[in-house]
């Protein structure tokens, strides 16, 4: 599905991602684990697209096409998802309104009918519900205002709403409490795991991956992958430390 091949990519005209390769099949979820500063998150930006973030060499092929050639939204609209570490507020704009006008561009973009206003609210609130998001948080401006965990739920809920086939998601376990945290796993597996689906976890600890079990483990450091294993990876990462495991 996701055919990452010695990326290389600047930020600030920064070497970030220095020949990193990873592949991702249909049906399997990978963990990426690293130290601060790794390129954990560039790497979630470089191949959603971000402005600033520069390829410089190397090559990823997104369900065999080349991914650099498709702007941001149309990454989106063939089933590209990416969680932010930090989501983003947006005054003014309410959070169906986005949602609907999101989820119906990627329609629009994949020649698909948009969904009406009853069709819509309908999987809107299936979805906030699988998330235990009260509709209402829905009606305020896009995360203004949001808690850290209540943003974090959000986006699964525009996640499940946008149905992507590919799933990164950077850090989304962070700043959710026990109960959130339970919840968004569980909503995780609910959207995402499925045959012809994928999930690139970004993450610093076992606590999410106890409940999106990871077919694979990565060691993302200094901009590569210098070390994959599987479920046991992350538990012995999380024993030992960066320096013992993966020097
Ligand atoms: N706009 C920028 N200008 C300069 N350096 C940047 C910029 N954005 C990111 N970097 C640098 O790129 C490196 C990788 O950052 P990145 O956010 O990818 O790390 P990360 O692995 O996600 O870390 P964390 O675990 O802390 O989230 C860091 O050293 C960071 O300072
Ligand atoms: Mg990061």
């Amino acid at each position: 599905m996701l055919k990452i091949d010695n990326l290389q990519a600047t930020v600030a005209d920064k070497p970030i991602l220095k020949g990193l390769s990873l592949e991702i099949n249909p049906g399997e979820i990978h963990a990426i684990m690293g130290p601060n500063g790794a390129g954990k998150s560039t790497l979630g930006y470089t191949l959603g697209g971000r402005p600033g973030y520069e390829v410089t060499g190397g090559s990823v092929t997104f369900d065999g096409q080349d991914l650099f050639e498709l702007e941001p939204h149309e990454r989106a609209a063939a089933g590209l998802f990416l969680g932010f570490q930090y989501p983003v507020e947006i005054p003014g704009v309410s959070f169906v309104q986005f949602l609907r006008e999101a989820a119906n561009a990627q329609r629009k973009g994949r020649g698909e009918e948009p969904l009406s206003g009853g069709e819509f609210l309908k999987l809107a609130k299936e979805k906030a519900g699988l998330l235990r998001l009260d509709m209402d948080m829905l009606k305020r401006p896009v995360n203004v205002g949001f808690s850290g965990g209540e943003k974090k739920r959000a986006e699964m809920v525009q996640m499940g709403i946008l149905d992507p086939k590919l799933a990164i998601l950077d850090e989304t376990d962070s700043g959710l409490d026990i109960d959130a945290l339970r919840v968004c796993g569980e909503g995780i597996n609910a959207i995402m795991r499925a045959p012809d689906k994928a999930v690139l976890l970004i993450t610093h600890y076992q606590r999410l991956l106890d409940y999106v079990k990871p077919d694979f483990v990565h060691v993302l450091a200094n901009g590569r992958i210098v070390k994959s294993g599987g479920p046991e990876l992350a538990h012995q990462l999380e024993a030992e430390g960066y320096e013992a495991v993966a020097a």
